[in-house]
């Protein structure tokens, strides 16, 4: 399972990927709205610090101007992937860049029939949102478990990109269920670094080294 980083923050790019863990970001408007700096510059920025695909998110709604602001964020690097809303006119837009081999994401994915259409269109991820879901009592790792079962029965070429993730458990259960990718914000990556026992064992480890070297004083490496 592939690990994408949601966010829009330079530096948490930066100390993550420099980890080996991170496959590629997804932005979004808000996202681009909480670094409060040029969202053009920002995501610019982005697809340049990065190997691997970069979500980029139209704002546009109807058709025409989806296209155009596709292709304006498609010449920003290789490794752009255009993010659309899941609509009609969105659809028909993840339809039409398909065939100028322009990589999409369909994003607001909130039911299975919603992903089906999306990879019919020819998207290259759906990102269904599951914390949302679960936000409002629904279960969105059950989507999940749909999306991912109706993809592998048609041998659909599409990804399943889970988003909105709400905590580490999210992530296992993903994986779990055989989703390609999940993409997380920085702080879930970080609690899914630490483990309280990781820490006290370290601690032991440590503390029983600078006993050994009471009787040892010129050791060292
Ligand atoms: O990529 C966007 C998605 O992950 C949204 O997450 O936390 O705003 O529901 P959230």
């Amino acid at each position: 399972m592939k690990i994408f980083l949601d966010t829009a923050n330079f530096e948490s790019i930066q100390k993550y990927l420099e980890l080996g863990v991170v496959d590629g970001i997804t932005t979004n408007p808000s996202l681009l709205f909480k670094e409060n700096s040029d969202p053009i510059d920002a995501m610019k920025k982005i697809v340049k610090m990065v190997d691997g695909p970069v979500s980029l998110e139209v704002v546009a709604t109807d058709f025409d101007e989806i296209m155009d602001e596709s292709l304006k964020l498609a010449s920003y690097g290789d490794n752009v992937v255009v993010k659309i809303p899941m609509t009609a006119d969105g659809l028909k837009a993840v339809n039409a860049l398909t065939k100028k081999n322009i990589k999409t994401n369909v994003t607001l994915i909130f039911s299975a029939n919603q992903a089906l259409l999306a990879s019919k269109a020819g998207a290259t991820y759906v990102s269904p949102f599951i914390g949302r879901l679960d936000d409002i009592g629904h279960d969105g790792l059950s989507l999940i478990s749909d999306i991912v079962q109706i993809f592998s029965g048609y041998d659909f070429s599409t990804q399943v990109l889970v988003a909105s993730i709400r905590h580490p458990i999210h992530v296992i259960e993903s994986a779990k269920l055989g989703a390609d990718v999940v993409t997380l914000p920085p702080e879930i990556l970080q609690k899914m670094i630490h483990h309280t026992l990781t820490d006290k064992g370290l601690d032991i480890f440590l503390n029983d080294w600078e006993k050994l070297k009471k009787g040892f004083p010129n050791i060292g490496f």
